[in-house]
Formats: C-alpha cells, sequence, structure tokens
C-alpha cells in the first residue's frame, strides 16, 4: 500500500444515489447448487427493472468464465473468487447500484469478508436454503451426477462442505414455497433498504 495516493472525486455516492433516485444494496444469494440462486436472483432482478430500480446481476458462472477465470474450484481458488466478488460488489454499490448476486459462497469467513469489504449496512445475505436431496434430483447441470461418479472434483454438499449462514437476512426453502412468492417475500424485505427517503 506504499506511494498509493487515491483521488478526490467531485461526485460522489451521495450524488450517485440523488441521481439514480435509489439507496444501493448487495444481495448477496448463497446456497448449494441448484438451490435457486440463480433463478431468484432473475426474477427478482426483473421485478426491480420493471420498477425502475438501477440493478446489476453477478452470477457464479459469467464471473468464472471472465474476471475470476484463473481460479479453480479448490479452497484458495473460491476465497479469492469470493474476495475479488466482494471488491466488485463494492465498487457497484458505491456507484448506487442495487447489485445481485448468485455464488454458492460455503464458507461462512468469506461471507463475512464481504460483509465487511461492502459495509454491514450495504450487504443483505439471502440463504437459499434447499435440501441437498432436493438439489442432487434437481442436478440443473448434471454436475451431482457427475461429482457422485467422481467426475467433478471439490463438489459442494459431496466433497467439499457448506458452512450454514449463521445469521442470514432472508432465509427461502425452495421445497416449500413457490418461485413467485419468493420472489415477492424477498421484494417486500429489502424495498425499504433500496427507497430513498426524501
Ligand atoms: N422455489 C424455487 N425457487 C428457486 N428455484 C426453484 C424453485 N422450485 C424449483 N426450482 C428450480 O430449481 C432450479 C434451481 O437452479 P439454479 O437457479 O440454477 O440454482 P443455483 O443458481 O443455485 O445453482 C431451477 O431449475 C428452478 O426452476
Ligand atoms: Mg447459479
Amino acid at each position: 500500500m506504499n506511494n498509493l495516493y487515491p483521488i478526490q472525486t467531485k461526485v460522489d455516492a451521495s450524488k450517485r444515489q440523488q441521481l439514480l433516485n435509489q439507496r444501493p444494496l448487495l444481495i448477496w444469494f448463497t446456497g448449494l447448487s441448484g438451490s435457486g440462486k440463480s433463478t431468484l436472483a432473475v426474477q427478482l432482478e426483473a421485478m426491480l427493472y420493471d420498477r425502475s430500480y438501477k440493478t446489476y446481476l453477478l452470477d457464479g458462472d459469467n464471473i468464472r468464465t471472465g474476471l475470476n477465470k484463473d481460479l479453480t474450484f479448490t479452497e484458495e481458488g473460491r476465497v479469492e473468487n469470493i474476495r475479488r466478488i466482494g471488491e466488485v460488489g463494492k465498487l457497484m454499490v458505491d456507484a448506487g447500484l442495487v447489485v445481485l448476486s448468485a455464488f454458492i459462497s460455503p464458507f461462512e469467513a468469506d461471507r463475512q469478508q464481504v460483509r465487511n469489504i461492502v459495509g454491514r449496512q450495504n450487504y443483505f445475505e439471502v440463504f437459499v436454503d434447499t435440501p441437498l436431496e432436493i438439489c442432487e434430483q434437481r442436478d440443473v447441470k448434471g454436475l451431482y451426477r457427475k461429482a457422485r461418479a467422481g467426475e467433478v472434483k471439490n463438489f459442494t454438499g459431496i466433497d467439499s462442505p457448506y458452512e450454514r449462514p449463521s445469521a442470514p437476512d432472508i432465509r427461502i426453502e425452495t421445497d416449500k414455497i413457490s418461485i413467485e412468492d419468493a420472489v415477492e417475500n424477498l421484494f417486500r424485505t429489502i424495498e425499504s433498504r433500496i427507497t430513498r427517503k426524501h
């Protein structure tokens, strides 16, 4: 951190929020592969767009084929993956956006780190709590079958751990509630956080 002199901008976060007429938030979806993170994030983003919120969706598979394509699925790779998403999320929150992110993010310490990077008040954790058996039945991408066959290593829930969030802002049991109801619940819960008070 030596010899670095961050510049002072004339346009700051509060001015951008005024212009965008919203308050930023990082909505962090965590859960097993196939739990429903992407499905819910996509639907919630569409609902926010319809209500004129400015959003951006960061999704595991997209980021892993771009920004983080140099990283592996080892523990080290997963930790660095999430750290970078946290930093990107911080920039986007500073830019004033409602950011939705959908990553397995299996480790509590990494989620805590994101919360610290982006700031506690800017972080909203959604635990997509779907039992492993259901995720495995869905097997959206055929990866559970491959993991059971030993063709995919370090697969969360099979041979890599998932640490359940200890205090999520909301928990969604997708085996008990429809996609539509879950998204409705989510929107109602975050609405006051992203709406500007005049
Ligand atoms: N209530 C629900 N919420 C979210 N997804 C659901 C629900 N019920 C069934 N699903 C299905 O579960 C699958 C979840 O896949 P996906 O969203 O890709 O998971 P992830 O992004 O967590 O890996 C989708 O095929 C979705 O249609
Ligand atoms: Mg996904």
